[in-house]
């Protein structure tokens, strides 16, 4: 694999930057932009990694990770800089290789390198991106290099053509920070509750894990429970009411998803799912 050169040091980049260093993995190193994320990065990747700006337009194999409203600025003030014949890719799961165009106009191989993985801080906790998916898109030497990108990190690349980007951002970012927007408001409630409040997380996991164990086997709301299932309209009255008004919203619009699609099927003992492994 031929080295790779960071642009953009803060949680993707500096997070990537780091696995590729700790594999052993060829890195050019990794472009910071503030003095602040320098410092930062610092202490995830050696400082002989760190490359200000100016070194950009020497390499020919560049991952973009910077914000999604960054990418196509970028991506334009490099195509002015750089020659023929590079591959950039970059990691925004919201935007096409499109956003490269600038570059695909030089004749560089343009693509996207899009982790599904969440990625909270730039350095701490560091984060495993072995078994993650990553979706990847563009030319085919921009899928291949992607490719080679993903197995060396022990990740599953999935190529896609044709991807409607903002919908399947919209559908990972329910599963992602939509998932852990819901965890938090159920562990607000639940204290609000007087649960006690160091069994939260054992309740709160034990509770979700299976839940979301049975949602991803499930071809549709066969392994659904609840009062939503049982049609009992009056316990979830009594939830609405009981729940602060952000949190009753959420819960009302949810309920309105799934009333909107459910048929009403529930299963009985002899169906019941078997535990997911
Ligand atoms: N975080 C996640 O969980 C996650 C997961 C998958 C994909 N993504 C995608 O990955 C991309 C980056 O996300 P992020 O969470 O890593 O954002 P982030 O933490 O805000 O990092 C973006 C970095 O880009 C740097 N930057 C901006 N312009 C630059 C330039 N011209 N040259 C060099 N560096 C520049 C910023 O530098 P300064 O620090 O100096 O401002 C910042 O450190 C986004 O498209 C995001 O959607 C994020």
């Amino acid at each position: 694999m031929e080295p790779w050169l960071i642009v953009g040091a803060g949680r993707v980049g500096t997070q990537l930057a780091r696995a590729l260093f700790l594999r052993g993995l060829p890195l050019a190193g990794l472009v910071y932009r503030s003095a602040e994320s320098q410092r930062r990065a610092a202490s995830a990747v050696p400082e002989q990694l760190l490359l200000p700006l100016g070194a950009l337009p020497q390499h020919e194999r560049l991952l973009l990770a910077v914000r999604d409203g960054e990418v196509f600025s970028i991506a334009s003030a490099l195509a002015a800089q750089v020659g023929q014949g590079g591959l950039a890719l970059h990691t925004s799961g919201a935007l096409g290789p499109e956003a490269l165009t600038p570059l695909g106009e030089k004749g560089w191989e343009v693509g996207v390198f899009h982790p599904l993985v969440p990625i909270p801080h730039p350095t701490h906790p560091p984060v495993d991106f072995s078994g993650a998916v990553v979706t990847l898109a563009g030319t085919a030497e921009a899928l291949n290099a992607g490719e080679k990108l993903a197995l060396a990190l022990d990740m599953l690349p999935v190529p896609c053509s044709q991807l409607h980007w903002p919908l399947y951002h919209a559908a990972a970012t329910l599963a992602g920070p939509m998932l852990y927007a819901l965890i938090h408001a159920a562990k607000q409630e639940l204290q609000r509750a007087n649960f006690p409040a160091p069994m939260v997380p054992q309740a709160l996991g034990a509770l979700a894990q299976r839940a979301l164990a049975y949602a991803l086997q499930a071809q549709g709301w066969e392994h659904l429970t609840g009062p939503l299932v049982r049609g009992d309209r009056t316990t979830m009255a009594q939830h609405t009411a009981s729940l602060t008004p952000p949190v009753a919203a959420a819960y009302e619009a949810l309920a309105s998803y799934v009333s909107s699609s459910f048929t009403g099927d529930v299963p009985c003992q002899g169906q019941m799912p078997k535990q997911a492994s």
